[in-house]
């Protein structure tokens, strides 16, 4: 007998935001060594939710869960393109955010959370809620899981 297995709310939103066509685009544009800008964001996103949970904080779980999954919605591959490691650093996260409100109706959350994400290199752009820093720090723990351990995070194995 097949199990029945009820997806909590988290995961239902989670599933339906990975089959977005829009979201899909960031497969074609690697990141980090091991994995494309895609795998990198779901990476993050359920990196913020274990975060949050960890901690027992109270959060937006579904404004935590965009802003996540479009931190890094710059859509071009930088190893591609005649940038440098620095300005890519500073510039991209604007860039996301752009192109995010381009693409989808964004609360101020989300956007901070879009915006801040690179703090403290941007130094300016400070998280200004608990979901942005949320997401800054998972950021970066990802970012050293995928860089320097080269752990391979794999999302879109599940259903490309
Ligand atoms: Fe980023
Ligand atoms: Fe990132």
């Amino acid at each position: 007998m097949a199990k029945n297995i009820e997806l909590d709310s988290y995961q239902k939103k989670l599933e339906e935001i990975k089959k977005a066509p829009e979201i899909r685009k960031m497969r074609a544009y690697s990141q980090h060594t091991v994995s494309n800008t895609y795998d990198h964001v779901f990476h993050v996103a359920r990196m913020s939710h274990k975060i949050g949970k960890g901690l027992r904080l109270k959060v937006d779980e579904e404004s935590m869960l965009r802003g996540a999954v479009l931190h890094d919605y710059y859509l071009y591959d930088f190893h591609q393109v005649p940038i440098g490691a620095y300005q890519h650093g500073t510039t991209h996260a604007l860039t996301a955010l752009n192109n995010a409100m381009e693409r989808f109706e964004l609360n101020e959350r989300e956007k901070n959370i879009i915006y801040s994400h690179m703090w403290p290199l941007n130094l300016t752009h400070l998280p200004r809620c608990r979901e942005a820093w949320i997401v800054t720090l998972a950021d970066k723990i990802c970012a050293f899981e995928e860089m320097i351990l080269h752990r391979h995070y794999h999302e879109s194995s599940e259903d490309s």
